[in-house]
């Protein structure tokens, strides 16, 4: 029987409200494209809102700076994985867009002569691995929040169309590969919507909710790289999940290297100041994997804090409360809400928790998704393009540096609109969208019209609780393939669980068992490509090949689903206008 599905049809789709989705629908509408943005929140809801610490650009307003210094410690703090040419255009872009930003309404915290405030973030230096750099424009703490509110109101002044709880199911594809729009659901009513678009646009974020602890939101299940997977494009990179060393011990959530930023200090349960000896020049702001990995084998080797010795404390008092209102007043209330703990008078117990991942669906630096068939040459796919974190460029290469996230969604935010309006002058037309197509995809929805052996909530949490204990910071071959045989076997049992008769009445019961589906697997992407790199480099640490290895793994990985088969690229080590930087010893 076919399913009779409403359609609407627009010049371009975006799936995400993020800062990502919603900066390439500015470019778009602004130049009167019809744009549709379909989000599962409300906009403002979406994760780019809890970003703290802020926005890299080289503005060199509290110290001197320039962009060729931001892409020196860009690429260092990739450990060399990242492609130097998207690399360049990204540290050359971003004076210009945080300007920008600020004029599109972005409240940045000031300097006394009212240039925007940059504070210090880890990784940065001067003069190509000299003193340290402040490079990070901030709005307070609540960076992601001011960019993301000011980029939603400038798109309501645009005209973007936006389907607000909507819920993305699949890309809807002919067989030439031309993407032709994707099929939603309508989160209040469950009714399915087919959305035509001449192009499509993944802005969905990333897929932080695969591990118990994450800074990430729960919105946050990989659906864009889980829709890229089944449409048979393969995923980048996928092993260097980054984690962010201050998190809330226990909880997780975000507590900003704005704060060491700021001053503020790590020490361990015999009060030392313990990176000092990881990172003898930057010290509590050397990059988020040396510092994850510090605080890691202090807590192993018994010199944790509190009376399990199991997380670090972070040291604020010496700011004094005044500092600590002015420009870190979001952890003041986190800390207070979440730990009762008032950071002026008392030190915030913190741990490693994951936080980013740098991989996603691979595209060049106009937003195309570029996506070889195994083994032959890359190609950009035909209508389709990816921003954001669920995109990989890669600008991250194995480690992202704190600040260079915000930047990133703007940079390519902004190119992938171009891009499209470029492309979208040729198509006059839709392309026909063929039946069969939107069946497949409605059948994804109606495979939960199911009871099942067992509920998809305890799927979901032994899916966190084994990338948890298989897919952490420290790594070895044989936890990985441990890791990898517990997740294929998650991904069995949710083949075969379901949803009781009650919780079928609520949309909230179905789409989690989608949102479900997506994790699982990158789950399996993150973890294959984690047992297949036989190298340490940038977050990817593995215990049983501790150094980096460029001879052999100076590439990219892609994960393809079909298979479940990984395969190599080369890194782009050519800039656009530089010398490029060769691999070097990375200490901080
Ligand atoms: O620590 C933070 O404020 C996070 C920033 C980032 O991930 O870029």
């Amino acid at each position: 029987m076919v399913t009779k599905v409403k359609r609407r049809r627009f010049d371009c789709l975006v799936l995400g409200a993020g800062g990502a989705g919603l900066r390439a629908a500015l470019q778009l509408a602004q130049d009167e494209a019809r744009v549709a943005v379909v989000s599962k929140v409300f906009p403002t809801r979406s994760h780019t809102v809890a970003a703290q610490g802020g926005v890299n650009a080289a503005l060199g307003n509290v110290l001197p700076d320039s962009w060729h210094w931001h892409m020196y410690d860009t690429v260092k703090g990739g450990d060399y994985l990242g492609d130097q040419d998207a690399i360049e255009y990204l540290c050359r872009a971003a004076r210009r867009l945080v300007i920008e930003l600020e004029h599109y309404g972005v409240p940045f915290s000031r300097l006394d002569d009212g240039r925007i405030y940059q504070r210090r973030f880890g990784g940065q230096s001067q003069n190509f691995g000299g003193a340290q750099a402040a490079r990070t424009c901030a709005a307070a703490d609540r960076t992601g929040h001011a960019i993301l509110h000011a980029l939603y109101q400038q798109n309501m002044r645009a005209k973007t169309h936006f389907f607000d709880e909507y819920f993305a199911i699949d890309l809807l594809r002919d067989a030439d590969g031309h993407t032709l729009g994707a099929l939603v659901l309508e989160m209040e009513t469950g009714e399915l919507l087919v959305i035509e678009a001449k192009a499509t646009l993944i802005a969905t974020g990333g897929a932080g909710r695969m591990y118990r602890t994450s800074t990430n939101a729960l919105i946050n299940t990989g659906d864009g790289l889980g829709m890229a997977l089944r449409a048979g494009i393969p995923l980048q990179d996928m092993e260097f999940i980054q984690f962010h060393p201050t998190g809330l011990a226990g909880l997780g959530v975000l507590i900003t290297e704005g704060a060491r930023g700021e001053g503020g200090y790590l020490v361990n349960g015999e009060g030392e100041r313990f990176m000092e000896r990881y990172a003898p020049h930057a010290r509590d702001l050397a990059s988020r994997d040396v510092v994850s990995r510090a605080i890691h084998e202090e807590v192993q080797a018994g010199r944790g804090c509190g009376p399990r010795r199991d997380y670090v404390e972070l040291k604020l008092q010496h700011l004094g409360d005044e500092i600590i209102r002015k420009r870190l007043p979001g952890i003041r209330e986190t800390t207070l809400r979440f730990a009762h703990i008032d950071p002026a008078t008392a030190s915030i117990p913190v741990y490693p928790t994951a936080h980013y991942i740098m991989g996603g669906i691979p595209t060049n630096r106009l937003g195309q998704v570029v996506a070889p068939a195994r083994h032959g040459p890359e190609e950009p796919q035909p209508g389709l393009y990816a921003v954001g974190e669920c995109a990989c460029v890669s600008v991250h290469g194995a480690n992202r540096l704190g600040g260079n996230s915000l930047l990133d969604i703007i940079v390519f935010g902004r190119a992938a609109g171009n891009q499209i309006l470029a492309e979208l002058k040729g198509e006059r037309y839709h392309r026909p969208l063929p039946e069969g197509v939107i069946e497949e995809a409605v059948a994804r929805v109606r495979r939960w019209d199911r009871d099942g052996p067992e509920s998809v909530e305890a799927v979901g949490r032994d899916l966190r609780a084994t990338m948890e204990r298989f897919c952490g910071v420290f790594r070895t071959q044989a936890v990985l393939d441990e890791g990898v045989r517990r997740i294929l076997e998650i991904r069995e049992r949710l083949a075969r669980a379901g949803l009781t008769d009650r919780s079928r009445v609520f949309n909230t019961a179905r789409i989690e068992a989608l949102e479900l589906e997506n994790l699982v697997e990158v789950a399996l992407a993150t973890v294959s490509c984690a047992a297949a790199r036989t190298e340490s480099r940038g977050a990817h640490s593995r215990v049983d090949f501790p150094k980096r290895d460029d001879a052999h793994w100076l590439r990219h990985s892609l994960y393809f689903r079909a298979g479940r088969t990984v395969d190599y690229k080369p890194v782009r080590t050519r800039p656009l206008t530089v010398e490029p930087f060769p691999p070097e010893q990375r200490v901080y």
